[in-house]
């Protein structure tokens, strides 16, 4: 296939660090320093979106806070997936304007997914006066522009334009984890799932060159991160679009062959993309993870047609067995929709007996939403909300108790884990997580093993963490910890 010319141009993303320059020079006129503050909304695609914002704004001169009073910029990164991340977002944008009528000259920056969709931009054009810039996803590249043009000639700026999409190479990060990195390796998706907001938002799948996915991981390893996630909304399609001779098993496979002491994971996979080379790559790589996101959405064949997900649970079921087979414990979790529409409680039963039948250790579960401009918006939904409501309780229900019978077969266990925090309930000092990214609760231990993978000895668990001690790392006889 032709490379597509999705890519911004060099020059072009030099030109937005000039800006980045020009309103440098303009703080620097200032007393004090100029501060900002960075609310991220949504997937892990717009914490990695938001890192490249902070890097923009830090090579424009501003420091970062978390008090929107203190700050001269307020950019909120938002998502569009479900009603209820809307609402909460236009709630929180809406109360700033007591922020702004505190400090005038601040400066208000709607950014993200909603701000792509016209009807938001709309709203936020009419009814939120106090927001100075809105631009959506396909602009984020453009950022220091737009700020520019804001600061110099006031008025508003909207910049949402539905197009396919870009990639912008080297743009600045600053990362909010010195342990776990986001690496995007690709951008926008091509499904359009019925029910699913994010192609209209995020644009057209795109992947980025593999020399500059490596470039990033390289540094990150170098720089002594000690876990990458690749990032994409269907990263087993990965490459597709590049016309090289190059799938998503074979990047993970270059991944995994940097030197360093870090682990790999990915997100998120489309069961109709993962393939039997995709799960024998992971089987022979060892710094990949042994986990697998599998969103399934519904156990019901018709209601998988009606949602566009082109496969059927037969085939589903035929990929986690493929999975299991060459990596035996592998952590499986997986996102479900209820209640989309024209379901019934009947055909929810097939959604119950796959949750049942696979045994996930986690599921993430969601009630449809009903999103503007996608076609599931447009169904007949007679399923009164009540009845979507107890069914949604009975899958929660059902998978508590297997998450819960699940962590439990740790127990006793001892696990090298990434330690990666400081936990802030009573009675444990640090968090740490399993390779299949289950949350441990350590009960002692300083700050200063953050960044360190560490054996675990699992003493407890309940349905949503396990927690344990630290396994005495200098005993090598009988009692030593298990790798
Ligand atoms: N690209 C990923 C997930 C993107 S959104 C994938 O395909 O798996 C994350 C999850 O939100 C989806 O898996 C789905 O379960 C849920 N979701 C998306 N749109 C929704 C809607 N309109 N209503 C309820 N849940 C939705
Ligand atoms: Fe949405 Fe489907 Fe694309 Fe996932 S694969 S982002 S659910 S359209
Ligand atoms: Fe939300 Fe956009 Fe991610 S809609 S889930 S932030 S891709």
């Amino acid at each position: 296939m032709e490379r597509q010319t999705t890519r911004v141009s060099t020059q072009d993303v030099a030109r937005q660090r000039d800006f980045c320059e020009k309103i440098a020079l303009l703080l620097s006129a200032k007393a004090g320093q100029s501060m900002a503050y960075v609310d991220t909304y949504g997937c892990q695609q717009n914490e990695a979106d938001s890192e490249r914002i902070r890097g923009y704004l830090q090579s424009m001169g501003y420091g970062f806070t978390q008090d929107e009073n203190e700050a001269d910029v307020i950019v909120i990164n938002t998502c569009a997936i479900r009603e209820h991340a809307e609402d909460r977002v236009l709630g929180n944008v809406g109360a700033l304007v007591h922020a702004k009528r505190r400090h005038p000259g601040q400066i208000i920056c709607l950014c993200g997914c909603m701000a792509q969709e016209e009807h938001v931009a709309e709203k936020i054009r009419q009814s939120y006066r106090h927001v100075d810039i809105v631009f959506g996803p396909h602009a984020l590249w453009k950022f220091p522009e737009l700020l520019y043009r804001v600061l110099t000639r006031r008025g508003r700026v909207f910049e949402n334009t539905d197009e396919p999409g870009s990639i912008a190479e080297g743009i600045p990060v600053v990362r909010q984890n010195g342990v776990k990195a986001w690496v995007s390796i690709m951008y926008g998706c091509n499904n359009f799932c019925t029910y699913c907001i994010v192609p209209y938002v995020r644009g057209r799948e795109r992947s980025r060159l593999p020399e500059d996915v490596l470039a990033e991981c390289r540094e990150l390893a170098a720089a002594g991160y000690k876990e990458i996630t690749l990032l994409g909304q269907n990263v087993n399609s990965y490459g597709k679009d590049l016309g090289l001779d190059m799938d998503f098993a074979d990047l993970l496979a270059q991944v995994n062959a940097i030197p360093g002491d870090f682990l790999i994971r990915f997100m998120t996979s489309h069961p109709k993309d993962a393939s039997q080379k995709l799960f024998e790559t992971m089987a022979r790589c060892e710094k990949v993870a042994p986990v697998f996101h599998l969103p399934f959405q519904s156990g019901n064949d018709r209601v998988l047609k009606e949602m566009n997900r082109h496969y059927d649970r037969a085939t589903y079921l035929a990929k986690v067995k493929a999975l299991r087979e060459q990596l035996p414990d592998v952590v499986i979790t997986s996102d479900v929709i209820v209640g989309f529409p024209g379901e019934t409680t009947e055909e929810f039963e097939d959604t119950l007996s796959l949750v049942e039948e696979v045994g996930f250790d986690a599921l993430f579960t969601f009630i449809f939403s009903p999103r503007v401009g996608t076609p599931a918006a447009g169904m007949d939904d007679p399923t009164p909300m009540e009845e979507k409501k107890a069914n949604f309780q009975r899958l929660v229900d059902a998978q508590n108790a297997i998450s819960a019978q699940k962590h439990a077969a740790y127990i006793g266990k001892t696990l090298r884990c990434l330690v990666d925090g400081v936990c802030q309930e009573e009675g444990f000092a640090l968090t740490a997580r399993t390779p299949g990214n289950r949350l441990v609760r350590i009960e002692t231990g300083g700050e200063e093993l953050i960044g360190q993978y560490l054996d675990v000895e699992i003493t407890g668990a309940n349905t949503w963490s396990l927690w344990g001690r630290l396994a005495d790392t200098d005993c090598h006889g009988p009692c030593g910890p298990s790798q």
